[in-house]
């Protein structure tokens, strides 16, 4: 089950697993990008559903994972995908502002978990992995809601490691440096929806040049990071918080 699987890295991460074997459940609000995902699985030779679904709504998440659970016989993968980002200064944010960023990027996050491990339970375990972002390392003035957000999942992420690691659930973080997405081109889309150009070489350059390896991740990046923790290679890695930046931070 794959969260955010309409776009960017969720997408990248719901086609790498389903090359790796997994029937895929394309989970996503927007319905016709989960189906255009699921469609592109089937492509490529794997099978998924898309299922349109608010991260944010307790009751339809339980409901989703019960009816992926039904129509795929188990749930032994959650990726946590699905997230969305607001640039305000902390003292500037409204309290819808506040509720609408943490009900996708946290409450999101724990509806997930929570909908999916009686599922994992019942089967003797899965392997969860939530999406943070490299925002968690740094104090970026227009960036603290978002950042607070992401720091909240990584955190109840390393909670329920503890609480489902009994069950044999483990639960990771990957956390993304900056990459190419419908979420970051906000950074170079002008009032009209189209793309700057040379705003997008200078944001992807000063991205890039902040990097040891000189390079950004790509959204296969990131889904290959995924694919580790969800595999066996992965069997006694739990509560970990995976950064895959280009090196941009190194906490130890
Ligand atoms: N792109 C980056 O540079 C970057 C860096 C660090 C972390 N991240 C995180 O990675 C995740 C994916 O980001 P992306 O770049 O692919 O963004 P994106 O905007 O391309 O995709 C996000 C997807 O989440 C879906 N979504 C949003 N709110 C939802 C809700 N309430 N219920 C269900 N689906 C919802 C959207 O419809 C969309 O398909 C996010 O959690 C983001 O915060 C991204």
């Amino acid at each position: 089950m794959v969260t955010g699987a309409a776009s960017g890295l969720g997408r990248a991460v719901a086609l790498r697993l389903a090359v790796a074997g997994a029937v895929v459940a394309c989970v996503d609000r927007d319905g016709a990008g989960a189906e255009k995902t699921a469609s592109a699985v089937a492509e490529q030779g794997g099978s998924a559903t898309a299922h349109t679904v608010d991260v944010g709504d307790r009751a339809a998440m339980v409901a989703t994972a019960d009816e992926v659970a039904v129509r795929h016989g188990r749930i032994d993968i959650l990726v946590s995908s699905a997230g969305i980002i607001l640039d305000v200064r902390l003292l500037d944010v409204e309290e819808s502002e506040l509720e609408a960023v943490l009900a996708v990027n946290t409450k999101g996050v724990l509806f997930g978990c929570q909908a999916v491990a009686p599922h994992m339970e019942s089967v003797g375990g899965g392997a969860i992995v939530t999406m943070s972002s490299t925002a968690i390392d740094f104090a970026v003035a227009g960036n603290g809601l978002y950042a607070m957000s992401k720091v909240a999942a990584a955190q109840l992420s390393r909670t329920l490691a503890t609480e489902l690691g009994p069950s044999g659930i483990r639960v990771n973080t990957v956390a993304p440096g900056f990459v190419e997405t419908p979420m970051t081109e906000r950074n170079f889309r002008g009032a009209d929806g189209v793309i700057d150009e040379a705003r997008r070489n200078q944001v992807l350059g000063a991205h890039r040049s902040g990097t040891p390896l000189g390079q950004l991740c790509e959204p296969e990046d990131i889904a290959d990071a995924v694919l580790y923790l969800v595999s066996d290679q992965a069997r006694r890695v739990t509560g970990q918080v995976l950064r895959v930046n280009g090196g941009i931070s190194m906490p130890l």
